[in-house]
C-alpha cells in the first residue's frame, strides 16, 4: 500500500511535516507514506492556464496513491493557501479529479492549544465538495507542539506515539475498506 502526504507548512523544520513523519514510522510493515515535495512549486490557481507542470506531476502522484494523509497548520483557523491551492488545482476538472473517491486521514499540530482543530474541521468542509473520503475517527489534534516533539524533531510523549500507531492502523483498514 503507498499512501502520499500532503503537509500544509512549507517550513523545512515544520512540526506537521514531522509529525507526517512519526505517523509513516507507526505504520504497519508493508505501508509506504511519502511526503509529496513539491507542494510549493504549484503556481497559484488560474483556471486560464493549461494544465501546468506542477499541477499534472501532483495530479499524478494523488491518482497513484492508494491513499492521502493531509497534515496540516492552522492559518487562521483554516488551512494555509498552500494546501487549499494544492486541493483547488487537483480538483479541476471534478469529473476526473483523483480526489474523487480517494481515501484519506487527517492530522494537524499547532502551538497552541487547539491542535489545528479548526483547520481540520474545515478541510474536512473542503474534502466534502471534491468527494475524498475522509476517515473519521481516531482524530489526531496534537497541541503544544512545542512540547511533544524534540529539537529534532521526534515525538517525545509516548502517548502521542500510541495514538499515531493506532491512526495508521485504522487508516490502513480504511483504505482497504475503499479500495477499488
Ligand atoms: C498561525 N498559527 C495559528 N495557530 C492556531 O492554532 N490557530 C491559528 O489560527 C493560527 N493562525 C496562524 C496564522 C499564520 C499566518 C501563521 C504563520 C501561524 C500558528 C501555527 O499554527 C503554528 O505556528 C504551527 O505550529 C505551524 O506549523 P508548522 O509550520 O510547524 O507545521
Amino acid at each position: 500500500m503507498r499512501l502520499l502526504g500532503l503537509v500544509g507548512s512549507l517550513r523545512r523544520a515544520s512540526h506537521n511535516r514531522a509529525l507526517l513523519r512519526a505517523i509513516a514510522a507507526e505504520l504497519p510493515d508493508g505501508v509506504m507514506l511519502e511526503e509529496y515535495p513539491r507542494l510549493g512549486d504549484l503556481p497559484l490557481f488560474n483556471s486560464e492556464l493549461e494544465l501546468p507542470e506542477p499541477v499534472a506531476d501532483l495530479k499524478a502522484a494523488i491518482a497513484a496513491a492508494d491513499g492521502l494523509v493531509f497534515v496540516t497548520p492552522e492559518y487562521n483557523y483554516s488551512i494555509p493557501g498552500v494546501l487549499k491551492n494544492a486541493i483547488d488545482w487537483a480538483s479541476r476538472p471534478p469529473s476526473t479529479s483523483p480526489l474523487r473517491g480517494k481515501p484519506c486521514g487527517l492530522a494537524s499540530t499547532s502551538v497552541g492549544i487547539s491542535g489545528g482543530m479548526r483547520a481540520q474541521y474545515h478541510l474536512r468542509q473542503i474534502l466534502l465538495y471534491t468527494n475524498t473520503l475522509a476517515m473519521v475517527q481516531p482524530e489526531v489534534i496534537i497541541p503544544h507542539s512545542k512540547e511533544r516533539f524534540s529539537d529534532e524533531l521526534t515525538i517525545t510523549d509516548e502517548p502521542t506515539r500510541a495514538l499515531l500507531a493506532r491512526f495508521g492502523a485504522e487508516l490502513v483498514a480504511w483504505v482497504r475498506k475503499l479500495a477499488p
